[in-house]
């Protein structure tokens, strides 16, 4: 069946179709329509009409909206698990994961539309105030563009969808090409509430058909989540707007002398290098271990990831799968190539059969190599042995990113010290970069982004204050 995209909440058929492939074998996925000109103008011009009585709806109206919409996920969740899995090659485990993440988001989103209050501030601190109070509430920005990566289907629409519904900004969401049959069937979830029309709209357009919509003044908000270049392209293009990034990293691991599990520390970077294939933001990319401590490490993390099952991803038990398609594994290759001819040692895989690349586990990688100084987003990890703690928060440091770090130790001070000092947007202490709870802030600094999301991050950056000065009170 070919499903259909949604325009001011209704479904619409638009001027085409195309279908969406499977990346581990090409077969296809499933089928959809395509959005014409006429429909991204009246999705565009639905929002801004609805845009003043969205932003007045009630809180319960709204925050009930959001209760059903997770509500319907949890109940659809194999069903969705399974969609995430056919159009982006995620396996199953970590397709499960993703729906109960969403779910989550929108349940927070519905918590925090309940109290999403503003606050009173006193005037009378001066004469000239006296008798008057400030009441200062957040009122949106106007209608949101979200735009989305391909790596978390449903997940990352969430955190644009769910905190717009919270504060009453209309959106109008353009899911990644490669994956926006998860989107479409969101879709269906949120017809089935009492949003008003106009309130959403879910465009499956290209890439290249999008830079109309960043640029239209009815949308003075976009949310993107991506990759970097194109992340701050939007920004530089529209520079009177509000444009959040959330962008890429190369995700660290600073593994301290005085961690003693380092089963448990192999067993999280293993994961986490290579879980949905490296294409997470949060992935473990790079790990400094300290010299007492590195061989005992390396022994451990290859263990790991040998153990680690490759293969298609709709089987239950495999952990690794292809990436997005072939192209992007192919530059995984090329990178790794660099690497070794650079002087780099493959301790672990390094080769690749189609989209799948092995998990691969390097050492003596030169930093400026691409797989340490850039964003691999692929199962790959580079082995680093430092010094000590400072050399290897310097290096951490030394990164163009920040998005999130992961330190392990069991020192109080240490934990303290190392966060303050590591630039990046979160950093967890006995853990690797890739935990990401919904609803706590996320985000990243230097060319990770600007902003942050989980419901209320993004809620606060949807909106902005509004002051009503009360006057002649008694306070
Ligand atoms: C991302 O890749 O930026 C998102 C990571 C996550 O939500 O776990």
């Amino acid at each position: 069946m070919t499903v259909p995209f949604w325009v001011a909440g209704k479904p619409a058929t638009g001027t085409g179709t195309t279908a969406v492939r499977h990346p581990f074998d090409g077969s296809t996925a499933g089928s959809h329509h395509l959005p014409g000109p006429s429909d991204v103008e009246a999705a565009v011009q639905s929002a801004a009409d609805v845009a003043d009585d969205f932003a007045t709806l009630p809180a319960h109206v709204r925050a009930g909206a959001l209760d059903h919409i997770s509500r319907r996920l949890s109940e659809r969740a194999e069903e969705i698990a399974d969609l995430i899995t056919a159009e982006s090659g995620k396996p199953l485990k970590w397709s499960r994961g993703e729906v109960g993440r969403a779910v989550s988001t929108f349940h927070w989103a519905a918590e925090e539309a309940r109290r999403f209050s503003g606050e009173l501030q006193r005037l009378d601190t001066d004469p000239g105030g006296t008798g008057r109070l400030a009441l200062v509430r957040r009122v949106p920005k106007g209608p949101v563009l979200g735009i989305t990566p391909f790596n978390f289907p449903l997940n990352l629409v969430a955190h644009k969808v769910a905190p717009a519904i919270a504060v009453g900004a209309p959106i109008v969401l353009k899911p990644a090409p490669a994956t926006p049959l998860t989107a479409l069937l969101l879709g269906e979830i949120l017809a089935e509430t009492a949003l008003p029309a106009g309130s959403w709209s879910i465009l499956p357009l290209g890439n290249d058909e999008t830079a109309e919509l960043v640029r239209d003044p009815r949308l003075p908000v976009v949310s993107f989540t991506g990759s970097v270049p194109v992340g701050w392209a939007i920004r530089d293009s529209v520079p009177r707007k509000h444009v959040a990034l959330e962008l890429g990293g190369n995700g660290a691991v600073l593994v301290c002398p005085d961690w003693t599990d380092l089963d448990f520390a192999a067993r999280r970077i293993a994961t986490f290098a290579m879980y949905q294939a490296g294409q997470s933001c949060i992935s473990v990319q790079r790990v400094y271990a300290h010299t007492d401590i590195y061989d005992t490490l390396q022994e451990k993390v290859l263990a790991e990831v040998a153990a680690l099952r490759t293969g298609n991803p709709r089987e239950d038990g495999v952990d690794v799968g292809p990436l997005i398609n072939e192209t992007a594994a192919t530059r995984v290759e090329s990178w790794v190539s660099e690497a070794t001819a650079a002087g780099a040692t493959v301790l672990a895989g390094g080769r690749r059969s189609g989209a799948t690349v092995e998990p691969t586990v390097l050492a003596d990688v030169p930093e400026d190599a691409s797989v340490m100084a850039d964003e691999v987003f692929g199962p790959v990890v580079s082995l680093v042995r430092v010094s000590s703690v400072d050399d290897g928060v310097a290096r951490i440091n030394a990164s163009r990113f920040g998005l999130q770090a992961g330190v392990f130790t069991r020192d109080l001070p240490t934990a303290f010290d190392v966060s303050a000092r590591l630039k990046v947007g979160g950093v967890l202490v006995g853990d690797v970069p890739s935990f990401r709870a919904d609803q706590m802030p996320y985000g990243g600094v230097k060319d990770s982004g600007r902003g942050r999301e989980g419901p209320a991050a993004a809620m606060a950056d949807f909106t902005e204050d509004r002051v009503t000065v009360l006057t002649g009170l008694t306070l």
